[in-house]
């Protein structure tokens, strides 16, 4: 059995994003926080930090938010960013605000354009995120895209040839699957993240994409019962299904 990480209180609530550890001395001190239902006098109680963590502490009766790692499902809505950088309302402005301050921060495993909308996983786990996006993977990406122009019948052979070259690129795109939905519309799976890769391969056969949507990375498929701008928060075995391909 692995021996679980012990944290002082005061630190782990401060970096869960509840305040400074004066705050959450503070918090303490007027008896809001409870270890299995009991106040702790102590904010510098030295606690055990596990994935329960929700279920044992609490603040104001509250669970407190799960500790690191933490993965997220997000069903990101069209208009959003997904990077710290850009102008606009963000990702993480659709999360509680102290999730913004939770250290180690939170980042989102690749990126969805901002007129993008659909499955984008966030975390603060470095080696689970460079894992989905490890070029050397291969995670699947389903996209639905909405075209401009009707389907021309050659650009499933065009993607699936592993020949196709995107503009002031070097290197060839890998196979990817084209399903047909309809005369303008797509299911297109990608194996790579290159940078506006499904607008760029629609482009590249003469098309437009109107509308993009993504519906699932590797096993994992966005909830029908998520909405637009709606979070769900992920046990370690439903993150790892992204991998069961
Ligand atoms: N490909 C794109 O062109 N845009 C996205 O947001 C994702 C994949």
């Amino acid at each position: 059995m692995t021996k679980a990480l012990m944290a002082r209180l005061d630190r782990l609530l401060a970096n869960l994003g509840y305040g400074s550890r004066r705050d959450v001395q503070a918090l303490v001190s007027a008896g809001k926080v409870t270890l299995d239902g009991v106040a702790i006098k102590d904010a510098g109680l030295k606690i055990a930090v596990t994935a329960d963590l929700p279920d044992h502490l609490k603040i104001r009766g509250v669970p407190v938010d799960p500790p690191a790692p933490l993965v997220l499902i997000m069903h990101k809505p069209l208009g959003v960013v997904c990077s710290h950088r850009e102008d606009g309302e963000r990702i993480y402005d659709l999360l509680p605000r102290r999730w913004q301050i939770r250290d180690p921060a939170l980042s989102s495993v690749g990126r969805l354009d901002k007129d993008t909308s659909g499955l984008i996983l966030i975390t603060d786990d470095g080696d689970f995120l460079h894992r989905v996006i490890s070029p050397k993977r291969h995670v699947p990406k389903v996209y639905r895209a909405v075209l401009d122009r009707p389907l021309t019948g050659t650009e499933d052979a065009i993607f699936a040839s592993g020949t196709l070259m995107l503009e002031g690129e070097e290197k060839p795109l890998l196979p990817a699957t084209l399903e047909v939905l309809g005369e303008r519309e797509a299911r297109l799976t990608i194996t790579e993240g290159r940078y506006h890769q499904v607008r760029r391969m629609f482009a590249a056969v003469g098309n437009h994409v109107t509308g993009l949507h993504r519906e699932r990375i590797g096993g994992l498929a966005l909830p029908d019962d998520l909405a637009a701008g709606d979070h769900q928060i992920l046990t370690a075995a439903q993150a790892e299904a992204v991998f069961d391909v």
